[in-house]
């Protein structure tokens, strides 16, 4: 119903005071990222935080990202260490996310109730805008409703979260980065981890801390709604018709693919079996050339793309390899691919 759809706001001047009063009030707003929109609301609010949980469907046990206008701002929300700065100095703002011990102004129900709270300086300069405007951290997980696939332009979130509590999606165009931040728990900076891939290549975070992270050794864990850690649910961004994945699909794989199936390939074939595949949305591709960059920049638009054309079950391309953005490019394809 479209009453029940909340607004999209173009970020003029008067837009940003009105959303920044709204999460002052306690109110949640849709908000740009470089990474996936997110559904934003005052961090030191736990009200406001707990409209965040219901208005996805989110088990409370899965904390949330505490997001700052400026890396100054850290200690106020997070005890920093050594391995901090020289992180923040050249990836902030950015796609990266530290997990830090908390300070005790960050609500228990943020961080689900661990010592830790994770933090990031977004890239979007609407976020940090916003941000400042409110005079507050934000919270902010992706804004999509729980388990289904992240949110890159603002009528994904009016569309997903129509009929929550969610109101008001500032636009801020399409995500340029398209997979989340890269998690890195800094809470032993003698013993840096991985906990999720994302828009920062783990081997960028390695020279600038010149040593080696710690990458999970099972990531695929039983999906629960009471997962042992944060953000490893095994089924996750996934589309509502079965997934199945490939590590190639040729002209050959495709001129036998059933007419009601659909694929999604990692570059532009050269060749189709048939054009009109194309054309009628049956054959869609994430980039030009194979770049991981543009890759991961389509990858949710067109997976929903295919996810919403009614077709019996969708194939896709996943990339090799482990460099740049290909783990977190396959990380989103497995979870997304994975059945309960
Ligand atoms: O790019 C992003 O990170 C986007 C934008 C909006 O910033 N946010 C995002 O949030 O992806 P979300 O909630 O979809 O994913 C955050 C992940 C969750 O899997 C959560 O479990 C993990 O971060 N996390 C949060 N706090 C944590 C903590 N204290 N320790 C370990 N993991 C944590
Ligand atoms: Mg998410």
């Amino acid at each position: 119903m479209p009453s029940s759809r909340p607004r999209v706001f173009r970020p003029t001047p008067a837009n940003l005071a009105r959303l920044a009063a709204l999460l002052r009030r306690g109110g949640l707003v849709g908000v740009p990222a470089e990474t996936v929109y997110g559904l934003a609301a005052d961090a030191l609010n736990p009200a406001a935080c707990a409209a965040i949980f219901t208005a996805k469907g989110r088990p409370t046990t899965d904390p949330l990202i505490v997001h700052l206008a400026t890396a100054r701002d850290l200690p106020t929300v997070a005890v920093t260490n050594a391995a901090v700065a020289p992180l923040a100095q050249a990836f902030w703002p950015g796609p990266l996310t530290l997990v830090l011990p908390k300070q005790a102004c960050i609500p228990e129900l943020i961080t689900a109730g661990r010592p830790t709270v994770a933090v990031r300086v977004p890239g979007h300069p609407l976020f940090r805008k916003l941000i400042r405007l409110a005079g507050r951290p934000l919270a902010a997980p992706s804004a999509n409703p729980f388990g289904y696939i992240s949110p890159t332009c603002a009528a994904h979130v009016r569309d997903g979260l129509a009929g929550t509590a969610l109101r008001a999606v500032l636009d801020g165009g399409d995500c340029a980065v398209g997979v989340e931040s890269t998690i890195l728990d800094l809470t032993d900076p003698a013993r840096p981890r991985l906990l999720r891939p994302g828009g920062i290549a783990v081997e960028a975070i390695e020279r600038v801390l010149g040593r080696p992270v710690l990458r999970p050794k099972a990531p695929r864990l039983a999906v629960t709604t009471a997962a042992p850690a944060p953000g490893m649910l095994a089924q996750h961004y996934s589309p509502r018709t079965p997934l199945r994945l490939h590590p190639r699909l040729d002209a050959a794989a495709l001129a036998v693919l059933p007419a009601d199936e659909a694929a999604l390939l990692l570059r532009k074939p050269t060749r189709l079996p048939c054009p009109a595949d194309a054309r009628a949305g049956r054959i869609l591709w994430l980039s030009e050339t194979g770049a991981d960059n543009e890759i991961a920049r389509h990858l949710f638009a067109r997976l929903r793309a295919l996810d919403t054309g009614g077709w019996r079950r969708l194939h896709a391309e996943i990339p090799a390899g482990s460099e740049g953005l290909i783990p977190a490019i396959r990380d989103r394809l497995q979870r997304a691919a994975a059945r309960a």
